[in-house]
């Protein structure tokens, strides 16, 4: 247990995690908790949110839930009054929540593709448009969008809703850091590369020929460090971003992929 974010408080969404394991919501809620936040858990699956609960109350920590669809205006609105009637005022915005359905753009549907952008990139938007008032009145806050290094480079399985939401992500990030600097709120995102979480088995096990072992084999083989990064990575970038450590650190972009946006693996030199 720490103290880098005593006295604060916390909105996680996505703070679940779609499969058995511990993804990067609920490993970065559990981390708040464990330095001092106060946590809110949004999921739209309300089991996987209560799980984070019984995971941070069992480590001795602060959380509660609640059921919402953040790509809904109106869920977003809620959640914000929820977390200031609850816990007094919002401190931390992590949005977490993002979905995958791969496809390059002749196979995607434009359904998924407008699923894709509205989970991912509108959600952004109503969930800062429902926060940001309350951090204005405050006098600041740290927002924390989970984006991908699919938003920069194009990876194995292609996934064209995927990467355009995510890069999106990024020049809405900037938005926001700079039109809110002034009034003490920064905003940056996190960019994972390839982790090994529910969420990869959940969206991509099929695009990558449905053979689980030899997916994750391949994805740590390609990564500069040997293998893939775990959700605890992704969680400690962004406690360092929500955290007061980041103080002067806004409108910017962290890649925490283990190398892989530099370059494929390449074999070892013998010698
Ligand atoms: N795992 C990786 O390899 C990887 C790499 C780069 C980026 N990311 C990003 O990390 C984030 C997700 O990480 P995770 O491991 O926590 O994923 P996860 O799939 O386990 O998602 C967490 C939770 O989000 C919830 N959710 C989905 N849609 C929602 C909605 N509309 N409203 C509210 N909740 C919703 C799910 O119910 C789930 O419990 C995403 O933004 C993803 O793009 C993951």
């Amino acid at each position: 247990m720490g103290n880098r974010l005593e006295g604060k408080t916390a909105i996680v969404t996505g703070g679940g995690s779609i499969g058995p394991g511990i993804g990067n919501g609920k490993a970065a809620a559990a981390l708040f908790a464990r330095e001092g936040a106060r946590v809110m858990v949004v999921d739209l699956n309300l089991e996987a949110a209560e799980e984070t609960r019984r995971l941070i109350e069992g480590e001795g920590g602060s959380c509660f839930t609640s059921r919402a669809d953040v790509s809904v205006a109106a869920d977003c609105e809620r959640i914000a009054g929820e977390c200031v009637r609850e816990l007094g005022r919002i401190d931390i915005l992590h949005n977490n929540v993002g979905i995958e359905i791969p496809g390059g753009i002749l196979e995607i549907t434009e359904d998924d593709w407008d699923r894709t952008l509205d989970v991912n990139l509108k959600s952004i938007f109503l969930m800062c448009r429902a926060v940001v008032p309350r951090m204005v009145e405050q006098g600041g806050g740290s927002i924390v969008n989970i984006s991908s290094i699919n938003g920069i480079r194009t990876l194995p399985a292609l996934s064209g809703a995927y990467g355009a939401s995510k890069l999106g992500m990024v020049a809405l990030t900037r938005e926001i850091a700079v039109e809110f600097a002034a009034k003490g709120i920064r905003c940056n995102a996190v960019l994972p590369g390839m982790m090994r979480t529910p969420f990869v088995e959940a969206s991509l096990t099929d695009a990558w020929g449905g053979d689980v072992a030899d997916m994750m084999r391949q994805r740590d083989a390609m990564v500069p460090i040997g293998r893939q990064g775990e959700s605890w990575d992704t969680a400690h970038a962004a406690l360092f971003l929500a955290s007061d450590d980041a103080a002067y650190v806004t409108g910017t972009t962290l890649v925490v992929d283990g190398g892989l946006t530099c370059g494929v693996r390449t074999a070892p030199q013998g010698g």
